[in-house]
């Protein structure tokens, strides 16, 4: 499996604080069955959170020769998580700003209560310079909750929903958790994420219950697709499939004879 959207990084951001802690959830990664992660600290513009790029190459390449030396099997590439600013245009064309694993995608994390004023225009000119966007877990935006319709046009104007595995768990509330199932039920996901930040509470090992739950809500062919397809097509700079749209006929617990995980 793969996973775009991680802390995984020593020492940069609110994700694990020293090499020990990355190399341990670089092992819970691997029992969970990943062998690809993106690394995409916290980037926000005008802060100290805000590392050029050869910083990050050369915090990547430290861990990746630390994993080598541990015996691990767990490819890191480069990334960011970017806080959705208008500034991202101009960094991106002078760049200052990480894609995913080198694609044409960038991970923009979705505000934990609004959306800025005049985001539109924000998406457009990202597009409009040959990006894609990953809108990291909408779901947790507290806007959006109260009108999660607002996130039909995020996916009109051209962004992609990448929704956190444990939400479905209820880790980050209950709205939260009533956004992703209504995003589940809508169609509206695009791919699966740890959104990792430490080994203690928020890691990999929490997908496989996580995966459980939503089988049960979309099906194991969705699932199969978001949690696996989609990633993939996204590090390999294809566009993601969207979710097949449930036929309300069709009772799709009955309906998922088999497992796959
Ligand atoms: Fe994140």
């Amino acid at each position: 499996m793969i996973d775009l959207h991680c802390h995984i990084l020593p020492g940069v951001d609110d994700g694990p604080k020293n090499l020990d802690e990355s190399l341990e959830m670089v092992r819970i990664f691997t029992e969970a069955g990943y062998r690809q992660v993106v690394a995409t600290p916290h980037q926000v513009p005008g802060t100290t959170w805000m590392l050029s790029t050869g910083e990050i190459r050369n915090h990547l390449t430290e861990l990746n020769q630390a994993i080598n030396i541990k015996g691990l099997e767990l490819d890191v590439l480069p990334g960011m998580e970017i806080s959705f600013d208008p500034s991202i245009p101009d960094l991106l064309e002078n760049g200052q700003l990480l894609t995913l694993g080198k694609t044409s995608y960038v991970l923009i994390e979705t505000p934990f209560q609004q959306l800025p004023l005049g985001w539109e225009q924000v998406v457009f000119a990202i597009l409009a310079k040959g990006y894609f966007i990953l809108l990291g877990h909408p779901e947790r935006c507290a806007q959006l909750a109260v009108s999660p319709r607002q996130v039909e046009r995020l996916i009109e104007s051209g962004v992609y929903l990448q929704i956190n595995w444990d939400s479905f768990l209820g880790y980050h509330g209950r709205a939260a958790l009533r956004m992703a199932r209504y995003l589940a039920d809508n169609g509206h996901i695009h791919c699966l994420a740890t959104d990792s930040h430490n080994p203690q509470e928020r890691h990999a090992a929490h997908v496989r219950l996580a995966a459980a739950k939503i089988e049960k809500l979309m099906g194991s062919e969705n699932l199969q697709r978001i949690a696996i397809e989609n990633p993939l097509r996204i590090l390999r700079n294809t566009h993601p499939l969207p979710m097949m749209t449930p036929d309300p006929k069709i009772d799709v617990k009955k309906a998922s004879k088999w497992r796959f995980w």
